[in-house]
């Protein structure tokens, strides 16, 4: 099973993906995630990418495609995987679905987290990671049981993106209803468009991916 978890800046995708990805056998893969690898690594790729995503707007269709391209060749994304933040332009779900179909697979199903701007600047402000393991933690909203260990891997360094801060959430959200926002239609005119609530607390969320989810296997 492929899917695409679409939604805003902060709506959840990361969070839902790392949940869902042990339950299904499927592999997350997040643009961003691998954008922020390649800036830590001072690839070209990453010094290329650097000043776009600290100002909150798209990479070029040219690079995540060819990243997505060359992941989709490695041997644990076969099961299925989890498409987090891509595609993330119409030019780029185009080259998704040409993609797939020369590697022999199938976009099952494109999954909108709906959430409403005005609560992801909070989310987004107030969320950080795990230094070791990437686990996802938020000030308010999903706090490690115990305060300042991560619950998965014990893990006591914790690090905030340099693009959560208030400025760019703004333009990151502008970006979303500019740019990625079309691709709702787009998968809908596919029939292969489904909606969830982000709004829920996070369990509940996780919960109506699973429905929908269970009714494709
Ligand atoms: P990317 O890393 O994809 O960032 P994003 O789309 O802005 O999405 P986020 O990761 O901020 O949000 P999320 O939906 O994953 O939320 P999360 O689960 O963490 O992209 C970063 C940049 O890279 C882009 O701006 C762009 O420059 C570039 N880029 C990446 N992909 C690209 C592409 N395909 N094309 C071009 N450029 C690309 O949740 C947020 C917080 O809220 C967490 O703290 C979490 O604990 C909390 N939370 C989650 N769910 C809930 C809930 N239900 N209730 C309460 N709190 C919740
Ligand atoms: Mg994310």
């Amino acid at each position: 099973m492929n899917l695409v978890l679409l939604g805003p800046p902060g709506g959840g995708k990361g969070t839902q993906a790392k949940r869902l990805q042990d339950k299904y056998g499927l592999v997350q893969l997040s643009t961003g995630d691998m954008l922020r690898a390649a800036v830590a690594s001072g690839s070209e790729v990453g010094k290329r990418a650097k000043a776009v995503m600290d100002a909150g707007q798209l990479v070029s269709d040219e690079i995540v495609i060819a990243i997505i391209d060359e992941r989709l060749e490695q041997p644990d994304t076969k099961p299925g995987v989890i498409f987090d933040g891509f595609p993330r332009t119409v030019a780029q779900a185009e080259a998704l679905d040409a993609m797939m179909e020369r590697k022999g697979r199938r976009l099952d199903v494109a999954i909108e987290v709906r959430v409403p701007d005005a609560l992801l600047v909070e989310r987004i402000t107030g969320r950080y990671t795990c230094a070791k393991c990437g686990s996802g933690y938020h000030d308010s909203f999903q706090k490690p049981k115990v305060a300042g260990v991560c619950d998965k891997c014990g893990g006591s360094e914790f690090v905030r993106r340099a693009d959560d801060n208030a400025e760019t959430v703004t333009k990151r959200l502008g970006a979303y209803h500019a740019q990625t926002a079309p691709l709702l239609p787009y998968y809908d005119g596919k029939g292969k468009l489904h909606l969830v609530d982000g709004t829920q607390e996070i369990g509940k969320v996780t919960v109506d991916l699973e429905g929908i989810l269970d009714a494709l296997r």
